[in-house]
């Protein structure tokens, strides 16, 4: 069902989400390393100014894509400045997106939703639309703020992705979140 309430994280705020402190307490690496490997495709959707694409460029390597979407051009452009001239600017993809169509046509390995979901209008269309991006046996790792996303429509989102398909495999512990790790079974 559509949501049309829902704050989205305005481009002024970028730098609570991009900054030194955060790369202490939510390392890219620490927290995907399990699920993010040299040569794969991977989708971070909901990107915002990037801290998470840039940290899986690095995991991903030049023989990898990550493909950094967001519905706010000002999220994007703050990625290509921070990129432009540096060696993984052919590693990153950047696609503006709508807020209820990400509308990619590339197959990707592994979906990052860090943080993002809560501000999804209609999560019904935007999991199965994740479904569809991912190859089979694909991995969606879906982060939210427990400062901001109760446990209750945490499980909500959980339990839509259970009824399209997704397999949870996980509960990883995050500080200051609440994780899952799901498998796109066919
Ligand atoms: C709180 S920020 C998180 C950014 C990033 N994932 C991180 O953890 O640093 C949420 C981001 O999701 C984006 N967003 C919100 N709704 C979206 C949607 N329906 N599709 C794509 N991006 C969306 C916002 O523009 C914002 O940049």
């Amino acid at each position: 069902m559509k949501d049309n309430n829902k704050h989205v994280c305005p481009v002024e705020e970028a730098n609570v989400l991009d900054n030194f402190f955060r790369k202490l307490v939510q390392n890219p690496k620490n927290i995907l390393k399990h699920y993010v490997k040299e040569g794969m495709t991977v989708l971070d959707i909901g990107c915002g100014p990037g801290f998470f694409s840039v940290g899986m460029a690095g995991m991903v390597s030049t023989s990898g894509k990550v493909i950094a979407v967001d519905l706010q051009q000002g999220m994007l452009d703050k990625i290509k400045n921070k990129i432009e001239g540096t060696e993984i600017e052919n590693i990153i993809e950047l696609h503006k997106c709508e807020d209820d169509r990400i509308g990619i046509s590339t197959k990707v390995d592994f979906v990052l939703a860090f943080y993002m979901v809560h501000e999804v209008p209609d999560k019904d269309k935007f999991l199965k639309e994740i479904y569809s991006i991912l190859k089979p046996d694909g991995t969606l790792f879906i982060v939210e703020p427990s400062f901001h996303v109760s446990k209750k429509a945490f499980e909500e989102t959980v339990n839509r992705a259970d009824s399209i398909g997704f397999s949870q495999i996980k509960k990883p512990k995050i500080i200051l979140s609440r994780a899952v790790v799901f498998i796109k079974h066919t």
